[in-house]
């Protein structure tokens, strides 16, 4: 998984990194210059501190007065021109990260939820949207825009390895193009303080080849596969008989709640709670039960369960591909 900033994994964040690298090696430079002046000064003024007493408060030698005037002036100029130089080069990163707009672009709608991201695919009639949280698969060298909504406080959509960071404001609509150059898995995090569980608020960006991200964007459009065996079937019925239908949706069930990730392929994911737990049968039943030991603070209440019901649940969400 690549989360540093420095890792480029796109044209956006490779222009970023490139002002960066161009901001850290000037300062370097200045820092390594100033340092060399101050321990230039103490090595001279060796040996004159004893001296000190004796040199009169005011000592005007007009030549040193018009060399120390000389050098304050060229370090000013100096300052300005490095002012200048950082501000057309930011202009033109920020020119540059506006030249991805594209026609072909692939459109992502993107909403943050504490603490949680809705991920949704518009299909060709608003009846063939998919709906996913928490993983957004892109094409690999194609454009993306992602159109981003908050459902109550205001997130920041960060995935350091394609992109600088956009707020989510509830209200305000915003928008940030993204291209991921390389396949992989790219981490992400709100970037926004939004509350108890903020630092939990993560994501995962997975870019692919355009085929496999077709066949994955295939397969998910699809309905939740029936359950075939008696176990899961109990397991389905148990999620419609529960709570559970009142905030999450299974597509080609009964089950259609609107404020809770959507679980219809939810095997298929590799992690739980906003990219925080692996996706195992063991992090899944200890996140149904008592989730708030695991995210105090989320919208989700404990649930109490026999062990049999559990089981088939388990069972039933397990074979959710
Ligand atoms: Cu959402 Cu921090």
């Amino acid at each position: 998984m690549i989360r540093s900033v420095l890792m480029t994994a796109g044209p956006q964040a490779g222009h970023i990194a490139a002002l960066w690298w161009l901001m850290f090696w000037i300062c370097l430079a200045i820092l390594l210059l100033v340092t060399g002046a101050l321990l230039l000064a103490f090595w001279r003024s060796r040996g004159r501190a004893a001296t000190i007493d004796t040199v009169p408060l005011i000592n005007l030698d007009p030549h040193r007065e018009r060399r120390i005037s000389r050098v304050v002036v060229s370090c000013v100029a100096a300052t300005v021109v490095i002012l200048l130089v950082f501000l057309i080069a930011s202009a033109a990163t920020g020119h540059r990260l506006a030249l991805l707009a594209s026609d072909q672009a692939l459109k992502i709608r993107l909403t943050g939820y504490r603490w949680w991201w809705k991920v949704q695919y518009p299909g060709e009639t608003p009846a063939q949207e998919m709906v996913t949280a928490n993983e957004i698969h892109i094409p690999t060298g194609r454009p993306v825009l992602i159109d981003a909504y908050s459902q109550d406080v205001i997130h920041s959509f960060w995935v350091a390895p394609l992109h600088g960071k956009k707020d989510l404001v509830p209200g305000h609509p915003s928008s940030i193009w993204i291209q991921a150059d390389r396949p992989g898995r790219y981490e992400g995090q709100c970037a926004e303080f939004c509350g108890l569980q903020h630092a939990h608020m993560r994501l995962v960006v997975i870019a692919e080849p355009q085929e496999k991200f077709d066949a994955w964007l295939q397969a998910q459009s699809q309905p939740a596969r029936q359950p075939s065996d008696p176990l899961a079937q109990h397991g389905l019925n148990v999620f419609l008989s529960g709570p559970c239908v009142l905030c999450h949706a299974i597509r080609g069930t009964e089950a259609n709640g609107q404020v809770a990730p959507d679980l219809t392929h939810l095997a298929s994911r590799a992690t739980l709670a906003a990219a925080t737990l692996p996706n195992s049968p063991g992090n899944l039943a200890g996140w149904i039960v008592d989730s708030q030991h695991v995210k105090p603070g989320n919208a989700m209440p404990a649930n109490s369960l026999s062990a049999e019901d559990l089981q088939a649940l388990l069972v039933y969400l397990g074979g959710l591909h």
